[in-house]
């Protein structure tokens, strides 16, 4: 057989949250269907990166008082900790923030001009001027021009299921500052994707490269009609790459996403001294991506016009899989079920949620459903109850001898179940994970059919039937390594574990044709324990507290306060309780107020404390008050600080105000209901 070329790529995370469960579904996926093909001796490789450009990361930088590379910086790890906590290996991680990828963009984007397919047009859309930034759908929230539901988001209506653009909404609101933005008008560059049209009806049709619902969706959605231009560039400020031939314009995040694919194989041939060209200007090789249906068309009409343009491999295969749902329904903040990769591997060992997932994916793009009891039932008799258990009883019988010098007559099992090795190979090629499963599944039953019907724990009160205890161990431990070889993409961890335990690591599928004989058998070391509902209880408390306190944070981060106040001035050294109360705050009645004709900054003021207890104070609140709008006002005093002789007179405490001074002084007042002399505490 020849070996065959794979590049494959999982979609780029965005650079804005945290890996989920949800995502996982697709990494892993993905990362079997890469295991697999090594494991078959394939030269495979798999390039991912993160997503760090557009307006949403921009957005939260900006919130989080940061800049984005700063931000990129601190979520790129955590990403990157998330898939190997969850075995998912690349051989490159990059990111589209990334001179590789600048270079890649400009050299496409190159292409597209020279091809004559970029033009400029006018496009007209809503303007935050507080935040200083163009507003995507997303941003604008006001009342439906149809239905007048309030509330509604930018490009569609809740209510009435109408769909208009952000400035046809009546009263917009920008939900970045809570202010009416402005209609502004920009310059933006169009590419006129129609003119590939005759080439993207034969590549999304031929049948070769895409799932056949795929394709039909596309013809029933966009192909039937003139392909509309697709907007490329955005106006600055823009967090990503100004576009050479276009200063003051960035390109759109979706055109330089997904060129970081190609972007991060170069980095990887940069770091390794591979040949560029070979992985992606060459026929043989075949590329093949793996992503969720939300960015289908991305990757189906927009990606293969760019690559076909610019002159790179086309995909040999678009994967598309479902989305995710928990018990039912949608991923819950609420019901905890919004559960993040960190959280999951807090509680659970990763292997659970891949063999879960594998035993659940098939080829098509069903939405899949983790369903929880399911799970703990699942993993617990299939991995613990029918694989492992092979393992954990015979091995120990084999402790001292080891395997048998030759292979026993087991009544032809090895040989079905390698036999069985290319139908199992053609479901993991064609993603088939859950015919996969089961196919494996059945080995494993007649292997524990086989163990129950010699009894061997009766042999081993036999001291003249040991020879035949270690046959009998021989082969149920040969049954067990041979469905790990099957099962090494999905567990990667436990094939390893397996390596260790019989002295012989698994690196080739065709491991399975031949029987191990002669080897040590090592102490045996749990491999895997069974799920404990509690566990799954404790992951879905702690999703359910995370998003508790994410939703204060976010209730804190509405009102967009910035900590410029803060930096200016920095807390003082920590203070007791008793330093507290040593200040004696009181509540005051200004009961007169004059100007101090000699001083610029001050007012005089007469303060009441109830009853005769009157104060004289001087106040550097000239420029921000009016002496006449005070009079009659309550305010918080400091009452018991030391008398301060003054040109103009005695100070005889101070009222208390925020601000930098000058016209920003805040007096404080308390609330309705408080009374001059009351303490503050
Ligand atoms: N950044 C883009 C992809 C750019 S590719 C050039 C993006 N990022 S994402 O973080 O939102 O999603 C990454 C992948 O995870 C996508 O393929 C998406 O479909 C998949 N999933 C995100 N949530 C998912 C579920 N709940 N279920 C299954 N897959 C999910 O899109
Ligand atoms: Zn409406």
């Amino acid at each position: 057989m020849t070996q065959r070329r794979i590049l494959v790529t999982a979609a780029l995370p965005y650079a804005n949250g945290d890996i989920h469960i949800g995502h996982l579904v697709e990494y892993i996926q993905t990362d079997i269907w890469v295991r697999f093909q090594k494991l078959r001796g394939q030269e495979c490789r798999f390039f991912c990166a993160d997503d760090t450009h557009g307006t949403a990361i921009m957005i939260r930088a900006r919130q989080e008082g940061r800049s984005e590379e700063a931000l990129i910086a601190d979520v790129r790890e955590k990403h990157i900790a998330d898939f190997t906590g969850f075995h998912i290996e690349f051989d490159n991680y990059g990111s589209t923030n990334s001179e590789q990828n600048r270079k890649v963009c400009h050299e496409i984007w190159s292409a597209l001009r020279d091809a004559g397919l970029v033009h400029e047009k006018e496009v007209t859309q809503l303007f935050d001027v507080q935040e200083n930034t163009f507003l995507a759908d997303r941003f604008v929230k006001g009342t439906c021009p149809k239905c007048k539901a309030p509330d509604q988001y930018g490009d569609n209506c809740d209510k009435c299921g109408s769909t208009y653009t952000p400035a046809d909404l009546t009263d917009p609101i920008s939900t970045l500052s809570n202010t009416t933005p402005e209609v502004r008008t920009a310059n933006h560059l169009f590419v006129r994707i129609e003119d590939l049209h005759p080439f993207l009806e034969e590549w999304t049709q031929s049948g070769q490269h895409l799932q056949t619902e795929v394709a039909n969706y596309l013809k029933g959605h966009f192909l039937g009609d003139p392909l509309r231009d697709w907007d490329i560039s955005r106006p600055a400020p823009y967090f990503g790459f100004e576009i050479p031939d276009s200063p003051g314009n960035f390109w759109y995040v979706w055109f330089d996403a997904p060129i970081g694919y190609i972007a991060s194989t170069l980095e990887w041939c940069e770091k390794t001294g591979a040949d560029f060209d070979r992985w992606w200007r060459n026929p043989e090789t075949e590329v093949h991506h793996f992503i969720g249906k939300d960015i289908t068309y991305f990757h189906t009409l927009f990606w293969p016009a760019m690559l076909k343009t610019a002159g790179f491999n086309l995909p040999e295969r678009v994967h598309i899989h479902g989305f995710l749902t928990v018990d039912g329904e949608k991923m819950s903040k609420s019901k905890g079920t919004f559960v993040k990769a960190a959280t999951y591997l807090n509680h659970l060992d990763p292997a659970c949620l891949r063999y879960y997932y594998a035993s659940k994916l098939g080829p098509r793009l069903d939405d899949l459903d983790l369903n929880l009891e399911e799970f703990i039932q699942k993993v617990n008799s299939d991995l613990v109850g029918k694989v492992v258990n092979l393992a954990s009883r015979s091995a120990k019988f084999v402790a001292d001898t080891g395997l048998s010098d030759s292979y026993p007559d087991d009544g032809g099992l090895f040989e079905y179940a390698a036999s069985r090795s290319e139908t199992i190979a053609a479901a993991y090629e064609v993603c088939d994970f859950n015919g996969a499963m089961r196919e494996v599944l059945a080995l494993a039953d007649r292997a524990n059919k086989y163990w129950d019907d010699q009894k061997p724990w009766e042999l081993k009160k036999d001291e003249s039937r040991q020879a035949e205890l270690q046959e009998i161990c021989t082969i149920a431990l040969n049954l067990f390594r041979q469905i790990i070889v099957y099962l090494t993409p999905v567990l990667p961890q436990l094939s390893e574990q397996t390596g260790e335990l019989l002295n012989d690591p698994v690196t080739n599928w065709e491991q399975a044709q031949t029987p191990l004989t002669g080897t040590l058998v090592n102490k045996f070391q749990h491999l895997f324990k069974r799920i404990e509902e509690k566990q799954v209880q404790a992951m879905t408390d702690e999703a359910k507290a995370e998003a508790e306190a994410t939703a204060t944070e976010a209730a804190a981060s509405e009102w967009n306060d910035t900590g410029d106040a803060l930096t200016q001035e920095p807390m003082s050294a920590e203070c007791t309780i008793d330093d507290f109360v040593k200040v004696d705050l009181r509540v005051a009645r200004i009961v007169a107020a004059n100007s101090v004709p000699e001083a610029d900054k001050l007012l005089q003021l007469t303060l009441s404390l109830g009853g005769e207890e009157r104060r004289n104070v001087f106040a550097g609140i000239k420029s921000a008050y009016n002496p006449e709008e005070l009079v009659g006002r309550l305010v918080i005093c400091c009452a018991n600080l030391k008398p301060r002789k003054m040109r103009f007179g005695t100070s005889e405490g101070m009222v208390l105000a925020s601000g930098p001074g000058g016209k920003d002084v805040f007096l404080l007042t308390p609330d309705e209901g408080a009374v001059p002399g009351q303490r503050v505490h």
